[in-house]
C-alpha cells in the first residue's frame, strides 16, 4: 500500500512514519513523507500537485498549524490552514479514490461537560477557539468531500458517520493532549518550568481546573496503522487517546516522579493564566474501540493502554532529550 504523511516532520507525523516502516501492507520503498516546502498548508494546489507526483492509496493527514495561540491571533490563517487546505486535500483525495484519515482534536468540544464522562464521536462539537473552530472546519470541508451528509456523525451530533459505500473511506481521529519526541512537548516544558521553580524556591504553578487526555504519539501512531490495516472500516469518526484522564496538574505530579524532581506544585486556575486562546475546560475524550487488522475470533475492538502507562514507556526518551539540554540535564536522575 502506497501511504503518504503529511506534517512528516511534526510530532505525530514523525511516529506514523516510524509505525507504518514496521507495518507488513507498507509497500517497499517505505511511507511517503510529505513535508514543507513540497507541501505546503499555504499553498492550496500542493495537495493536488503532490497526489499526481505520488499517487498515494492513503492519506494521513497530520500536518496542522497547532499554535493555538498563534491561530487566536490570526483566525483568518488558521481557517485556511486547518480548515480550507484539508478541504482542498480532501477533494482531491476523494476525487482520486484515495482513503483519508484527517486528524483531528479535542478542541473541537467546548470543554463544559459537567458529568465527568469524555466526549463521544457522537457529542456535539461546539469550538470555543480559533484552533478548535478552524478543525473543526477541516472535519466538514473533509465530510463533504467525501459524501457525507448533513444527517451524519458530528455535522448533527447524531451518531458515528461512515462514507457512502463503495467509494474511498474517510476517518475523522480526534485525540488530544499530545507527548513523545522529538520533545518541546508538556512534559518537558514542566520539566524545565520545575527546575527553574525550584532554583528560584518557589512553588511550580500548575493549572488544576484543566482535564484532558494525554496521549502518547508512539501509541496514537500504532492505533493509525491497526485503523489502515483495518480497511474500510476506519470510516467515521474515532477518539484515539490513551485510557484515563487527569488535569494538568495531576500529568505534571505524574512527569516529575517519573523524573524524581522534587519541588512544590501549586495548584492554580486556568483563568489567572492570560493567553490569547481559551481552551476547553473538561478537554477529555472517551476513546472509541478500535477495529483490529488482525484476524481473529475474539472481538475485535481494544481500546489503548491507560496513559500513565505509555509515560513510563515515554521516561527514558524524555530524559534523554532532557539530558541533551544543559539547563535541566544534569540534574534529572
Ligand atoms: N499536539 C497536540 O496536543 C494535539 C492534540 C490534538 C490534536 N492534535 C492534532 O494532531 C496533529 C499533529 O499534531 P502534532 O502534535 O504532531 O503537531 P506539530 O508537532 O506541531 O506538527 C504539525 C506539523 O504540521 C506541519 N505544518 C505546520 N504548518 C504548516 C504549513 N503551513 N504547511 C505545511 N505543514 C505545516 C508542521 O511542519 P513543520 O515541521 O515544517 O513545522 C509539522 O510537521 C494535528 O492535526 C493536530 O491538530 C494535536
Amino acid at each position: 500500500m502506497r501511504i503518504a504523511v503529511t506534517g512528516a516532520g511534526g510530532r505525530l507525523g514523525r511516529a506514523v512514519l516510524d509505525a507504518l516502516a514496521n507495518a507488513p501492507f507498507t509497500g517497499i520503498g517505505g511511507p511517503l513523507a510529505w513535508r514543507r516546502p513540497d507541501y505546503d498548508l499555504d499553498d492550496l494546489d500542493a495537495a493536488v500537485r503532490l497526489i499526481a507526483r505520488d499517487q498515494p492509496e492513503v492519506i494521513v493527514h497530520a500536518a496542522a498549524w497547532t499554535d493555538v495561540d498563534g491561530c487566536a491571533r490570526q483566525p483568518e490563517a488558521a481557517l485556511l490552514r486547518n480548515g480550507e487546505a484539508v478541504g482542498r486535500l480532501a477533494e482531491a483525495a476523494a476525487g482520486s479514490g484515495i482513503d483519508l484519515i484527517l486528524i483531528s482534536t479535542n478542541e473541537v468540544f467546548d470543554g463544559r461537560r459537567t458529568d465527568g464522562l469524555g466526549y463521544r464521536p457522537d457529542d456535539r462539537p461546539n469550538p470555543i477557539n480559533a484552533y478548535g473552530s478552524s478543525k473543526l472546519a477541516g472535519e466538514v470541508a473533509a465530510a463533504t468531500a467525501y459524501g457525507w451528509t448533513p444527517d451524519d456523525r458530528a455535522l448533527q451530533g447524531t451518531g458515528l458517520g461512515t462514507s457512502p459505500g463503495g467509494g474511498p473511506a474517510l476517518g475523522i481521529v480526534r485525540t488530544a493532549w499530545l507527548f513523545g519526541p522529538p520533545g518541546n512537548d508538556f512534559p518537558e516544558k514542566i520539566a524545565h518550568a520545575a527546575e527553574r521553580a525550584r532554583a528560584a524556591g518557589e512553588a511550580l504553578q500548575v493549572i488544576g481546573d484543566e482535564a484532558g487526555s494525554p496521549t502518547f504519539t508512539a501509541d496514537l501512531a500504532d492505533a493509525i496503522v491497526e485503523l489502515i490495516g483495518s480497511g474500510q472500516r476506519f470510516g467515521g469518526i474515532q477518539h484515539v487517546v490513551n485510557g484515563g484522564a487527569t488535569t494538568r496538574a495531576g500529568w505534571a505530579r505524574a512527569v516529575l516522579a517519573g523524573l524524581a524532581i522534587e519541588v512544590p506544585i501549586q495548584e492554580v486556575l486556568g483563568s489567572t493564566w492570560v493567553r490569547a486562546s481559551t481552551l476547553p475546560a473538561w478537554a477529555v475524550l472517551e476513546p472509541t474501540l478500535l477495529p483490529s487488522s488482525v484476524p481473529s475470533s475474539l472481538p475485535l475492538a481494544e481500546p489503548l493502554r491507560p496513559w500513565t502507562a505509555a509515560l513510563a514507556d515515554y521516561l527514558p526518551t524524555l530524559r534523554r532529550q532532557l539530558a541533551a539540554r544543559p539547563d535541566v540535564g544534569a540534574r534529572v536522575r
